[in-house]
């Protein structure tokens, strides 16, 4: 493991939602490495390199049977810890301890299954209102896949001054282009920083903040960054109504990544989830295109390679923190 710094690889990433992972083996991608994931009886998600020992097919092409995964090519079958427990094609079962395939830590938390390939030096971050909690609904957006590197999605997804520009009427005010002052503390791998910045009223196609006026409307954000690539978003228009965002992207290789994107509110329980979701889509697919033209392609960690004004105080310390903790690349 080289390709990326060792500490990326200590870290909790996604790999899938929760309910793509069903009876078949779900193929995913983390750090360059293919992954199979899959399920036990029990319910139990595993994580394996996808690629089996015998000619190197993808583990994912096949099945599971009996609680172990099994080859499409010719059979062998592969226990939850990646030991291989039978060769169809042999009468006695001598088995060589070479028959084994890497597994990963993996668990299921928050609608989505995580996946670390080291002993992961961070816990996830805890977000109480997405989880079991019936003050809040929750609504699974995404993915979102992109042609580029995780750090920019991430880093997109954190700023300001693009909202008029690339969302108006959805997200920012063409007529309130400036970006409020804020201020950025980092406390080890979280930053933290809260925000009052102007937003567009809601939209009629997509009604689905709390926001009460037609013109002028303000939003308070509480951003939580959790290094390298999660953010949890909580806001609300200063009454009673709330959301939460929790954004994580899944960095698949140097110029792919995959953002999970789950939304809680305290309101609107009927709205059917497609509002909302079809909401992400055309955000998304806005950011999408701008940020695929960046160059370079991951976030250069090197201050002096870009112009940074005051108003990215997001950015340069998501560049600080992230060279800070040696997750940069
Ligand atoms: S390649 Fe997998 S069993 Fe032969
Ligand atoms: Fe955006």
């Amino acid at each position: 493991m080289s390709d990326f710094p060792e500490k990326l690889y200590a870290c909790w990433h996604p790999v899938a939602y929760a309910h793509e992972v069903k009876e078949t083996p779900y193929p995913s991608k983390l750090l360059n490495r293919n992954l199979v994931i899959w399920r036990t009886t029990d319910g139990k998600t595993h994580a394996m390199k996808d690629l089996c020992v015998h000619r190197g097919t993808a583990l994912s092409l096949g099945r599971v049977v009996n609680d172990c995964i099994e080859c499409p090519y010719h059979g062998w079958r592969y226990n939850s810890e990646g030991k291989c427990s039978l060769i169809p094609q042999q009468e006695k079962q001598n088995i060589p301890e070479k028959a084994k395939i890497d597994s990963y830590l993996c668990k299921e938390r928050y609608g989505l299954i995580w996946v670390a390939l080291k002993e992961p030096i961070y816990p996830l971050p805890e977000v109480p209102e997405i989880e079991s909690s019936d003050k809040w609904k929750v609504v699974l957006t995404g993915p979102f896949s992109w042609n580029t590197d995780a750090s920019r999605q991430v880093e997109n997804f954190t700023d300001f001054g693009h909202f008029p520009w690339v969302h108006p009427d959805l997200l920012g005010d063409k007529n309130r282009l400036t970006v409020p002052d804020h201020t950025v503390t980092r406390e080890g791998h979280i930053l933290y920083y809260t925000i009052k910045r102007p937003e567009a009223a809601n939209s009629q196609e997509f009604p689905i903040f709390g926001n009460k006026k037609s013109v002028g409307p303000e939003r308070h954000s509480r951003y939580e960054l959790h290094l390298p690539y999660t953010i949890v978003l909580r806001l609300n228009w200063g009454e009673e109504k709330e959301m939460v965002y929790f954004f994580v992207s899944q960095p698949e290789s140097q110029n792919t990544c995959r953002g999970h994107c789950i939304i809680g509110r305290n309101y609107d329980f009927e709205q059917p989830d497609s509002t909302l979701q079809n909401f992400e889509n055309v955000i998304f697919e806005q950011d999408k295109r701008i940020i695929e033209s960046q160059r370079p392609q991951k976030v250069p960690f090197d201050l002096t390679e870009e112009l940074h004004l005051n108003f990215d105080a997001v950015a340069i310390n998501y560049r600080l923190g992230m060279k800070a903790l040696g997750l940069d690349y």
